[in-house]
């Protein structure tokens, strides 16, 4: 009996040992989420991609690991981290106000917060005219007819019509569509209208080939439609404004306003 008895301790001893190291191996998987889901796994076979991965995993873990194992692991880490890209603030425009003028990276800003003096323009820009030239002819060749119905407007030209609209509309209607004297695109020789301003613009084939095509040649259309809280003015789909192929092409694609561009408001003071 007494054998006996010793030969089921010695048994029962052994079949724990057994048991703990089963514990162990099932341990380090479970210590592994990545190798867990890997395993959970329905085809997982040998030379699977998923297989490969369960190794990468299960090297991965550090604890409990040889401390060999781990050493390049952690220098690998420590070599990485200077490599990380470092928190920058993000940096705005150059802003410059030259003679009276506001120009964010080189580029004249007119809007409800910026004004261009008295004094300022006299006609259409030479890039702007050239550039609205190429537009037309390349808009003629495929049947459609732009022409530019109001271009350069004077301080007291715009003076004249903001008055006329106030007077016909009240002033917070007219501030929704026509700029202050001093305020308007139309002063600095960059900005069009297009065609038509009573609003067919937005659906016919002129409008709709001039809001495709306008970037091409370096002009956006200025007050979109759902941007009214950011530029200020109603959607006007035949206000483009001359910025360059570069910026229009970019603002177009990134469909951000002139404001959104470079975080700037459209705001008169009172507001
Ligand atoms: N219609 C635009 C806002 C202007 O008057 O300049
Ligand atoms: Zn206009």
């Amino acid at each position: 009996m007494k054998v006996r008895g010793f030969a089921l301790i010695f048994l029962c001893t052994a079949l724990l040992c057994g048991c703990g190291v089963q514990q162990e191996d099932t341990y380090v998987q479970l210590e592994s989420p990545g190798y867990e889901e890997e395993m959970s796994g329905e085809d997982i076979t040998p030379d699977s991609e998923a297989d490969t991965g369960t190794a990468a995993v299960v090297d991965g873990d550090t604890e409990g690991m040889p401390e060999q194992e781990n050493i390049p692991e952690t220098e690998a880490e420590t070599e990485a981290e200077p490599e990380a890209e470092p928190e920058t603030e993000p940096v705005g425009p150059v802003i410059e106000t030259v003679d009276g003028c506001t120009y964010a990276d080189g580029v004249l800003i007119v809007n409800k917060s910026y004004t261009v003096p008295e004094n300022y323009g006299s006609g259409i820009t030479t890039e702007t005219q050239t550039a609205f030239d190429s537009m037309q002819a390349a808009a003629a060749q495929e049947g459609i007819t732009l022409f530019i119905c109001s271009g350069f407007r004077s301080y007291s030209y715009q003076n004249t019509l903001y008055t006329n609209y106030v007077a016909r509309d009240g002033q917070t209607a007219a501030d929704t569509y026509s700029a202050r004297p001093g305020h308007s695109e139309h002063q600095t020789g960059l900005a069009l209208d297009i065609n038509s301003t009573d609003g067919s613009m937005a659906t016919s084939p002129e409008g709709l080939w001039l809001a495709e095509h306008c970037a091409e040649y370096g002009f956006v259309i200025r007050y979109p439609a759902g941007k009214e809280h950011i530029t200020g003015y109603m959607y006007e789909p035949w206000h483009i404004r001359y910025l360059g192929i570069d910026l229009a092409a970019e603002l177009t694609e990134k469909g951000l306003t002139l404001e959104e561009y470079f975080g700037l408001t459209s705001v008169y003071p009172e507001e």
